[in-house]
């Protein structure tokens, strides 16, 4: 192996320095992208007069069939050993191909083309676990079952409602995958090193050619700033956050005590030991992932804070992490997804946990406030004291000694009374979700609409990727065209 750069400069590095500083063997995902760009490179050279077409002609070809199976980690990166293989391919004109063209905008340009497929990949992956968080909250539209505050029962709510809950929160993180596209979707290539190059290519051209829509403006901006990745890790952190909230959301409700939720035995294991038990494995290991997630943002960050411009080689240090979060991401949201199908509510098991826990107080203190006209707070004060007393003396809410209860601590309000067919219907939790008609609650109607709507939402996201794709497609055809028609030795 011959070492491309030290040439007379420098004497041989260390070893243990090699291997320090090397990236190649995080660099396996950017090869394809790095003879992509080295296809467009030379293009753009031939294009502009700066090649002849018999070199460009031969290094095309060397490119062209390039296959390998593993990277030679002897080789600093990706970007040295592509320029080994042509070298060993076509000998000393293998040496134009780093004619204006840097390492620096290089890697930046190999790693937005991989970020990009992999934007349209995960939309893809939440357009799939939205499309099954609407599916399954139609399914279970008017199942009832508790939401809480502060871990405690709070108000009835449908298993629809929760669903949509997180369906919402993945649904802005699509959004966010979409803006982040647009920044990420710009070419550094013709930045070179920092400062640009006195040839005189096209860079909206070597973009088009890789399927970028603009250029990064500044040529120090363009070799330095990782801000596009920062951002997508951010992204996939928004997601794993959600992951895990909704894991955890799970964890807690299927839990024997609460019961709310079961958990599909494909997704959970036993005990060594304790032949009773059943853990919801996958969303711990989904909660813990999300922190794997966050925590390779937050070194990112403190990789970046201090570059001065405008490249260092620091910057090689973030990119493995992004191809972790993306793969962590992308994994938990496939077996979520499964996990997720065989998801089941509990409605028994839920209103229990409701009636139990009080959780129509606030729609008794409405009632008494509106009907009998207590103001709220005595109305509030008044259930506070029947709910104690219940509690204190285990009265179940729905007896004829709690309703007396009530219409005790009613008394010492106001004269008027309340009918124990009416107190039975405002603690029942059914008859709570079906009277929440205020826009974002929980009735059946409100949630039928929010589904149909976000249905919608999905066909339109759908098609946005499948015409980023074909936009994608047909650049990458029109390279191929052109190292065709180069080889070939037709007019390009
Ligand atoms: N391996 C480097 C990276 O991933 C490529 C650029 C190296 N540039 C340099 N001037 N040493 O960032």
């Amino acid at each position: 192996m011959v070492d491309l750069l030290r040439g007379r400069r420098l004497e041989d590095i260390d070893p243990l320095a090699l291997d320090y500083t090397a990236s190649i063997k995080q660099d396996a995902p950017l090869l394809n992208p790095v003879i992509a760009i080295n296809k467009a490179h030379i293009i753009s050279l031939f294009e502009a007069g700066l090649l002849e077409r018999e070199k460009a002609s031969q290094i095309l070809k060397a490119l062209d069939v390039i296959q390998v199976t593993s990277l030679d980690t002897r080789v600093e990166d990706v970007h040295m050993f592509v320029e080994q293989l042509v070298k060993e391919k076509v000998g000393s004109i293998g040496g134009f191909l780093n004619l204006g063209k840097s390492r620096n905008d290089q890697v930046s340009t190999a790693i937005r083309i991989v970020v990009r497929e992999s934007i349209l990949d995960l939309i893809v992956s939440l357009i799939n676990l939205t499309n099954l968080l609407q599916l399954k909250a139609a399914e279970n539209i008017d199942k009832v079952m508790p939401s809480y505050t502060h871990l405690q029962v709070a108000q009835p709510i449908t298993a629809a409602h929760w669903l949509l809950a997180y369906e919402n929160m993945l649904k802005r993180d699509i959004d966010r995958l979409f803006q982040n596209y647009e920044r990420v979707n710009s070419s550094p290539m013709g930045a070179a090193a920092c400062a640009g190059t006195t040839l005189n290519l096209d860079r909206y051209f070597e973009a088009e050619l890789l399927g970028f829509n603009s250029v990064v403006a500044n040529s120090l901006d363009a070799v330095s700033s990782r801000d596009f990745l920062l951002e997508y890790m951010w992204v996939l952190s928004s997601i794993m956050l959600t992951i895990s909230r909704m894991s955890e959301d799970i964890n807690f409700m299927c839990n024997n005590e609460v019961g709310v939720i079961k958990v599909p035995d494909a997704y959970s294991s036993t005990s060594s030991a304790m032949p009773q038990k059943k853990n919801s494995v996958v969303t711990e290991i989904s909660r813990a992932s999300s922190a794997m997630v966050a925590s390779n943002l937050f070194g990112a960050m403190c990789v970046y804070k201090g570059l001065p411009l405008s490249y260092n080689l620091d910057l090689q240090e973030i990119t493995p992490k992004a191809w972790e979060s993306y793969e962590r991401a992308k994994k938990s949201l496939e077996v979520f997804t499964r996990l997720l199908a065989g998801l089941e509510f509990d409605e028994k098991r839920g209103e229990e946990v409701l009636i139990q826990n009080f959780s129509t107080a606030m729609e008794l203190a409405e009632y008494i406030t509106i009907k009998v006209g207590v103001p709220f707070r005595d109305a509030h004060h008044l259930v506070g004291s029947y709910i104690k007393r219940c509690i204190e003396n285990r009265i179940a809410p729905a007896s004829k000694n709690a309703y007396e209860v009530l219409v005790e601590e009613l008394g010492k309000y106001t004269s008027k009374v309340m009918r124990f067919d009416d107190y039975l219907a405002i603690i029942d939790p059914k008859g709570s979700v079906i009277k929440k008609t205020i826009y974002g609650a929980p009735t059946p109607s409100n949630t039928e609409k929010m589904i149909e709507e976000r249905r919608q939402q999905n066909l339109k996201y759908m098609k946005a990727i499948e015409q980023e794709r074909e936009r994608l497609g047909k650049a990458s055809s029109m390279l191929e065209d052109k190292v065709k028609k180069i080889i070939g030795g037709e007019k390009s």
